[in-house]
């Protein structure tokens, strides 16, 4: 339970796609509630507001930040806006939700946690998956070596949308591209499932229509350990990983998000061919933000966060000089 206060009233900063989920997501979190809503405009505030039973709707981010009936905040803005919004709402001694990725540098993603711990307020960032249940599962059974000693990690995080102008994702200079996008899904699930940074990172991107549309890169862990990553705009939807050990895989064709309607789910294959099947009940998000406003230590989830950032900053370096980067 929370003991920051009886109920955190979050504030929220955007009106995007993935706002509407989050709103609902808070809304019905046990000691959270969403008070306020922020937008460029006032219209736009006001209709998001009345839409999703909001109480107000603003117009300006930064009267958000100045409100007393405002807690914490979920920044749910293109990822170049990330780390000036999370920094001036921990100053203003709020608890920040902020959308992945993080921001678009490990030296901002720094100063988030920075801010945050001069200021006393805690922050995530909001990657759903991390806070499963079956994700615990998951470091749970690595740590215990159920698949013997780990060689090879794959992940793949793709879909096919052909984007409509003015998509966030296909801007640079707003942090678009697939490599910040899906790379921190992958990126990401490489670092959890390794325990650790990689020793080294190559990466190649494919550039349409001026960002990164394919990202492929391979990882090098201590031990011998390696991992390959693919992502992209081009594929349908994939979620999947493979955690390869020496005495069987743990495959999960599900780990950012369980498909609609379905429970969560993985398998372990075993070198005689045998399939153990495991499906896990629970809400990624829920968990999440009761985690936020709770009292545990996020230590782990903050190293976690700047390891995957500086992974995808390894992977950028390396796309742009065209060689292996070590870290
Ligand atoms: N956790 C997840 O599962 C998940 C899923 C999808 C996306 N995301 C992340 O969530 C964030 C938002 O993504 P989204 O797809 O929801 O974005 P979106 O629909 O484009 O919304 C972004 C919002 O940011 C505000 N904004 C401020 N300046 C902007 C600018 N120059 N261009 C565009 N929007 C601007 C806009 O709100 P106002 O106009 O109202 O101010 C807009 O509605 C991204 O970091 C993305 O990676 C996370």
């Amino acid at each position: 339970m929370s003991d920051i206060l009886d109920e955190v009233r979050f504030g929220v900063i955007g009106t995007g796609r993935i706002t509407r989920r989050l709103v609902a997501d808070i809304q019905s979190t046990d000691g959270a509630k969403v008070t306020a809503i922020a937008s460029r405009t006032s219209e736009r505030a006001r209709w998001y507001a009345d839409q999703y039973g909001i109480p107000n709707g603003i117009e300006g981010y930064a009267k958000m930040l100045a409100r007393d009936d405002v807690d914490a905040v979920y920044i749910s803005l293109p990822p170049s806006m990330h780390g000036e919004w999370s920094i001036a709402s921990a100053n203003a001694k709020k608890h920040v939700l902020c959308e992945k990725p993080l921001t678009v540098s490990l030296a901002e993603s720094e100063a988030i946690d920075q801010a945050c711990s001069e200021n006393g307020v805690r922050w995530l960032d909001a990657t759903g998956w991390l806070h499963h249940e079956r994700s615990e599962t998951f470091a749970r059974w690595i740590q215990e070596e159920k698949f013997g000693k780990l060689g090879h990690i794959s992940a793949s995080v793709s879909f096919y949308q052909p984007f409509q102008s003015g998509d966030h994702r296909l801007d640079p200079a707003l942090g678009g591209g697939c490599v910040l996008d899906l790379g921190w899904y992958a990126g990401g699930f490489a670092r959890f499932a390794a325990g650790q940074l990689p020793e080294a990172v190559f990466a190649e991107q494919v550039v349409i229509d001026g960002a990164a549309q394919k990202l492929t890169a391979l990882l090098w862990f201590a031990n011998n350990l390696t991992a390959t990553l693919s992502c992209g705009y081009d594929t349908a939807t994939r979620k999947w990983f493979e955690v390869a050990g020496s005495e069987s895989s743990l495959i999960c064709d599900d780990f950012t998000r369980p498909w609609n309607d379905r429970p969560a789910r993985c398998w372990i294959h075993d070198a005689a061919g045998s399939v153990e099947q495991h499906s896990f009940e629970g809400h990624q998000e829920r968990r999440m933000i009761r985690k936020l406003i709770g009292t545990e230590p996020l230590a782990a989830l903050h190293r976690q966060a700047l390891d995957t950032q500086q992974i995808i900053e390894a992977m950028q370096t390396s796309i742009e000089q065209k060689t292996k980067v070590t870290l």
